[in-house]
């Protein structure tokens, strides 16, 4: 077995099921020469797919954003997954999908008649483990130095994977992108919140500096039917600091506690109330009880 994927589990490239280790793109991929490709991560919990459409409607979103057409139907989409999700062991899955530009001579302007080519698997889905969650996780501080397109949801992940590998060496598991304002836009693969002295719950708005994430969607919508307030809109790092609650919310770390921002506890530097009962609505509405709950 090929030692680069010990995990041999079925994937889909360009029309065919076939083991991850026998995998194969040409070398002129404009997704391995440009990272001209877009990608999604749908969450699969107890083998089914949670929030599908959303996320099929983004990456919709992503590949109109950046002038690639959809190779595939909705259905087809769907029964990709579908089958990825029936062949898997694991019951709680993240379903990886990716579409870049196809194969051509490199040139940066689009190639005429290039096929799209068409990548996902199905991975084990690893989240943040109980003690995480119940010791919070820490988060570090980084100058976001991104594109201005952060709404799509790009291959291009260099900033955010230096940003991650910074959060890492420090024993950090996120990094926080700060704007020129000193205002926090998002983490390297989560969305950001706090919750106010004032108790106000704050995330950061729309717009093409963060991803529009799904449970970010799924969150503002289950805390305004639990009449809890959000407000979306910037907030500094010194806010942060001084919160009395921050979070992250991605598919893959649900709704995790922070506890430390570069080093500094955050409010009394233990995981909050408000963070507690938004992650029990999100489980709720998943449907699926909590790994380790009491
Ligand atoms: N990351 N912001 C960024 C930059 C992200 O990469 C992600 C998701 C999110 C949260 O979006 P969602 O709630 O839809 O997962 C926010 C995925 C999980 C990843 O790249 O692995």
């Amino acid at each position: 077995m090929n030692p680069i994927h010990p995990d041999d589990s079925l994937c889909y490239l360009n029309g065919e099921y076939l083991p991850l280790s026998g995998a194969r793109i040409p070398v002129l991929d404009r997704g391995f020469i440009f990272g001209d490709g877009v990608y999604e991560v749908v969450p699969v919990y107890h083998k089914r797919a949670f929030r599908l459409e959303p996320h099929l409607d983004r990456l919709q979103r992503s590949l109109a954003q950046v002038r690639i057409d959809n190779p595939h139907t909705r259905d087809e989409w769907r029964a990709i997954i579908d089958r990825l999700v029936r062949s898997s062991t694991p019951v709680d899955l993240a379903v990886y999908v990716q579409v870049t530009r196809g194969v051509a001579r490199r040139d940066f302007a689009f190639p005429r008649n290039v096929t799209p080519t068409v990548f996902a698997m199905a991975s084990a889905l690893t989240r943040p483990s109980a003690a995480q969650r119940d010791a919070g996780l820490r988060t570090i501080s980084v100058p976001d130095a991104r594109w201005l397109r952060c709404d799509i949801k790009s291959v291009s992940l260099l900033p955010n994977i230096l940003a991650k590998q910074a959060a890492r060496e420090s024993g950090a598991y996120e990094a926080w992108f700060v704007d020129k304002d000193g205002n926090v836009t998002e983490g390297g693969s989560t969305n950001a919140w706090i919750v106010t002295k004032d108790g106000e719950l704050v995330t950061r708005q729309l717009s093409n500096s963060i991803l529009g994430g799904i449970t970010r969607r799924s969150l503002v919508k289950l805390a305004a039917d639990a009449q809890i307030k959000v407000v979306e809109r910037p907030f500094s790092l010194e806010e942060a600091r001084g919160a009395r609650e921050a979070f992250l919310t991605s598919t893959t770390s649900f709704v995790t506690p922070i506890t430390k921002i570069d080093g500094k506890p955050v409010g009394t530097g233990k995981p909050g109330a408000v963070a507690a009962r938004l992650r029990e609505l999100y489980y709720g509405y998943m449907g699926s009880p909590e790994p380790g709950a009491a």
